[in-house]
């Protein structure tokens, strides 16, 4: 995994400007410069961040790259479609898709004692407690699949403790993906949500319905699938999004989640392609 930071350097044109030059932000494609972050001033040297020098740092991502999948993360608002696009981004690229949430449904469901104790956070809307996510997700990011694939990291981290947890370990991104959905969307989103519990889709009674009426008598709702409960974690979701917005601003790409699910995936596509392009280029020179 010490590889994720060199391979960070294949994505160049992610990165944000050097000091005192404007570049053009290229159309369907906004950098998220952090404006929200307050006092953490903007990390323009990515290079100097991780502590290489150019020239070592792109050897490093050469070396890297050969052998090296995309590993991206993707995060947002709660139902600003994560869960939706993971599934076509998985189906596309490959990638091992990771997700936070459907980690804790699953000890809920087994009914383990992280499974009970999570089950009280996320019915207030509240971040899990670290000492229950960080070592879950973190161990099943270094399985083999995940190393030799690729993976996608859906809702993890949330804050920046869970960040600084793969920091240590050299788990970076090559991108690091934000749906942005207006507010007054989500509620009805989450309202609207069904899954198939037999083939984990996400359906909405209204943008995504069910194929079939057998389909439709076998969807279930998640239990903080509120309006109430949807305010509360967008409320936790302001709370934690800026302390990663600076850590991983030098790979971190907005982009719009409303528009159609295939709209949104399109624009998708072209950056991990982009980023898989970049790697590439980065093994053959
Ligand atoms: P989690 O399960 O991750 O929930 P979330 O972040 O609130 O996100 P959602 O799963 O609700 O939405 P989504 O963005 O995946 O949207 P989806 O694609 O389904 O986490 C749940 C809880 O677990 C948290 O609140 C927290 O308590 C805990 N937790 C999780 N991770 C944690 C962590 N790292 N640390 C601590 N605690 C953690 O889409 C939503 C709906 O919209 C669907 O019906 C879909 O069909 C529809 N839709 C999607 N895209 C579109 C579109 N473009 N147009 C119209 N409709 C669309």
């Amino acid at each position: 995994m010490a590889s994720s930071t060199a391979a960070a350097a294949a994505v160049t044109s992610l990165l944000p400007p050097p000091v005192g030059a404007e570049r053009p932000v290229p159309q369907g494609r906004l950098l998220f410069r952090a404006s929200r972050a307050g006092s953490r001033p903007l990390r323009l040297n990515p290079a100097r961040h991780h502590g290489l020098s150019p020239a070592p740092r792109a050897a490093k991502a050469v070396e890297a790259g050969k052998a090296d999948p995309l590993n991206v993360m993707i995060a947002g608002a709660p139902a600003s479609g994560k869960g939706t696009q993971c599934e076509l981004i998985k189906a596309k690229y490959g990638l091992v898709h990771i997700s936070a949430g459907d980690l804790l449904r699953a000890e809920i469901a087994t009914g383990t004692d992280n499974g009970k104790q999570a089950k009280e956070f996320m019915e207030k809307g509240q971040l899990v407690p670290d000492e229950i996510v960080v070592n879950m997700v973190k161990g099943r990011l270094l399985q083999p699949d995940a190393q030799e694939k690729g993976w996608l990291l859906d809702g993890y981290p949330r804050s920046y403790s869970q960040a600084m947890a793969l920091e240590t370990l050299g788990i970076r991104p090559d991108i690091f993906i934000l749906l942005d959905v207006p507010d007054e969307l989500l509620v009805e989103r989450v309202v609207g949500r069904r899954l198939d519990p037999e083939t984990g889709k996400i359906y909405h009674l209204k943008y995504s319905p069910p194929e079939n009426e057998e389909i439709a008598s076998r969807l279930t709702q998640r239990f903080d699938d509120t309006e109430e409960k949807v305010k509360l974690r967008l409320q936790t979701h302001y709370q934690n999004i800026e302390s990663l917005v600076s850590i991983y601003e030098d790979v971190i790409v907005k982009v719009n989640g409303n528009t159609t699910v295939e709209g949104v995936f399109g624009e998708i596509e072209k950056l991990l392609t982009s980023s898989l392009d970049k790697k590439t280029e980065m093994t053959c020179r």
